[in-house]
This record gives structure tokens, sequence and C-alpha cells, in this order.
């Protein structure tokens, strides 16, 4: 027994000092392993005649049962102790800088696009597109161009070659085509949920895109962008245009009380039709918009022509509206003032850098849409 509680002590000493988990195995081995002092113990008490078992059996099993407890407690804690000093040496240091990266830009196209959605969204008007190929009928023919007329020659058009039966396709001139597709009630299926199908009237859209003509100095590329609009309802007049327009400038500028005129023109889908200015001065050698004497045409517009109507099976007698066309790159050069227009499709990315927009910003601080 003395033997026992000797090595008993001793192994309770050195589980107590054994300063990590290898030191405990080292421990564990020469108790409990195959060869430790305590496993030859119990081999011993096959030996044993029957009364002497009875009596070391319980002495050794209990040993063995204590010394095993004792080893697992104090891994417990060399284990928590080990994970806290790795925890230790691996913290991180979150005051080191962040290694450089190059940033993107948003293409101020895009900007634009997104803060003249951002207002005509929040007026109420629905997305809706148009494919960049069109057919001469949605490009031309349906918006009241006469054929062979000369109307058709201005848009300096691109065409495809023609095709078997001689027609030919066209890279679209202008976006007024969605008008034409948005309200034939065959429209395709709207590419997304927020985009407008085809619908029956009252229509309230806004359209998007790329635009193509041939065409290239500072103020022309052959590849730019417009955003179409058309209101069809009941009792539509020109006042609702002019509000429309006038909310969009104050809006987009964000300037209160910006002075616009309208001046007659002509476009073949409306009838009456104008074009809009908004005050301005290019005195400094750059634009501002809401000061001056000068005008600088932004947009145009007019009541939408009841031969339009017709062509999409609209009855004019019930149902009018108003459209208007803005140049979106145009519209950017004016509020952020890029001096060439080819310079935006240049893809040159320090011009992107300069010109361009953080992907963080709300497109219109005004408008509260992001
Ligand atoms: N489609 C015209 C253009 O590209 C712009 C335009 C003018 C659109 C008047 C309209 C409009 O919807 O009513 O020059």
């Amino acid at each position: 027994m003395t033997d026992l509680a000797t090595l008993e002590t001793n192994l309770a000493a050195r589980i107590a000092v054994a300063p990590d988990t290898a030191a405990l195995e080292a421990v564990r081995l020469d108790a409990l392993g195959k060869t430790g002092a305590i496993s030859a113990l119990l081999k011993s008490l096959g030996a044993m005649n029957a009364d002497e078992r009875k009596v070391q059996g319980p002495a050794i099993n209990g040993l063995r049962d204590r010394v095993a407890t004792a080893v697992a407690q104090r891994k417990t804690l060399l284990e928590a102790a080990e994970l806290d000093a790795r925890l230790a040496a691996g913290r991180l240091d979150l005051s080191l800088p962040a290694p450089p990266r190059r940033k993107g830009a948003v293409h101020p196209t895009m900007q634009v696009m997104d803060e003249m959605i951002a207002i005509f969204a929040e007026m109420g008007f629905a997305l809706a597109e148009g494919p960049d190929i069109e057919d001469d009928f949605h490009n031309f023919t349906a918006l009241n161009f006469p054929p062979k007329h000369p109307a058709r020659e201005m848009h300096d058009t691109f065409f495809f070659p023609p095709d078997a039966e001689g027609v030919r396709k066209v890279l679209r001139t202008h976006t007024s085509p969605v008008q034409v597709r948005a309200m034939q009630r065959t429209n395709t299926p709207p590419a997304a949920p927020w985009i407008a199908a085809g619908q029956a009237p009252p229509i309230r859209i806004i359209s998007p895109g790329r635009t193509y003509r041939c065409d290239s100095d500072a103020t022309h590329t052959p590849m730019f962008h417009q955003i179409e609009g058309l209101v069809i309802d009941r009792d539509i007049h020109m006042g609702h245009l002019k509000w429309t327009l006038d909310q969009f400038i104050a809006r987009f500028f964000e300037l209160e009380g910006v002075v616009t005129r309208f001046r007659p023109h002509h476009f073949p889908f409306t009838e009456p039709s104008a074009e809009m200015d908004v005050q301005c001065d290019t005195s400094g050698g750059e634009v501002k918009i809401g000061q001056g004497t000068e005008w600088s045409e932004i947009v145009g517009c007019g009541m939408v022509h009841p031969n339009v109507l017709r062509n999409c099976g609209i009855d004019p007698d019930e149902w009018q509206g108003f459209a208007f066309g803005f140049g979106v790159d145009r519209l950017g050069r004016l509020k952020y003032g890029m001096p060439d227009l080819r310079d935006m499709f240049a893809s040159d990315v320090r011009w992107l850098a300069h010109y361009g927009f953080s992907a963080f910003a709300a497109p219109n601080p005004a408008s509260g849409l992001s």
C-alpha cells in the first residue's frame, strides 16, 4: 500500500507541474501507457491469489481511475492555456493601413442616367426598353416619318445590308421607337420586373438607352445616349408637358426657379413640337445653368401626333399624350462640364478617374433615391 501511495503522490506532483500537453502526455504514458507503472501493477493482479487480489484489485483500479481523472483535468486546463497563447500570438493588428487598390469609377453617362431615372421614377414613370437594332417601322414609319421623305435622311442613319427580302434594319437613331413598342400591346415580354410591358393607356414611361448616328465632332459621337419620355392619358395637354420638364430641370440641376423657354420646332411624331431651352451663361468659358442671358437647348418634345397613336392602335379621339427626348451625354456635359463629347467614349482611364463618380454615392442627393 505504501508503494501505491508513494506512486500516487509522485504522479500527482508530476501531473500538477506538467508545463504543457506534451509533458503531461509523457506522465500519462509513464503511468497508464502499455509499459507504464500502473499498467504493470494491473498486470501483476493475475499472478496474485484470490485474497491478495481482493485487496490489491480495488486499490490499484482506484489509483488508475484517480490518475486518469487528474490527467484529464490538467489536460483541459493546459489546452485552454495553449489556445489563449495561440490567439494572443496571432492577433490581427487592425490599425495597419490596407494595401492600396485601384479604384474604379462610375462613367459620367451612367451617373447622369441614374440621376435622371431616379427623378422620373419619383414622378411615377416606369422604365421601358427596346432593341438597339430596329426595323424601319418602329424607328421611322410608326413615328410618322413619311416614306422617302427627307426627314428619314436627317438622322444620318447607320443601315445594315439588306436581307434576302431586301429589308434593311437600322441602328436606332433615337429612343423614340420605344414609344411605339410601349404602346403596341404585342410587345415582347419585359426583360425584368421593373421594365414596363407594352400596355393599354394610361402609359407613363421613360426609356433610357444607346442611340446611333453617323456623326462625329466635339458635340456629336456616333454612339450616344438618350432618355425618351411618354405619357398617354385622357385630357393631357402642353401644360402637363411643360410642368413635367420644368420640375425635372429644377431637380436635375438642383436649382430653384431656373428659367426655361419653349421654342416651336418640328418633329414628325409630335404636333405641336417644341424644343426646351434653359437659361445659361457661357461668358466665363464654362456653361453656368440658371444664370446669364443665353439659352442652351436641352430637350425635344411635343404632343404625340395623332398618326403615331393610330399607328400603335390607340384612338386619338379618346387619348392624348406628350413625349420628350433628352440627350443624356449632352445633359451630363452641361452639368459636369466635360469639354469634348468624344472623350466620353474614348475609354481613357485617366479621363474616367478625373470625371468618374464613386460607386457609393447616391445618384441624386436631392432625390433621396439610390
Ligand atoms: N427623337 C428626337 C431626336 O432624337 C428627340 C425627341 C423629340 C423625342 C421630341 C421625342 C419628342 O419624344 O417628342 O432628335
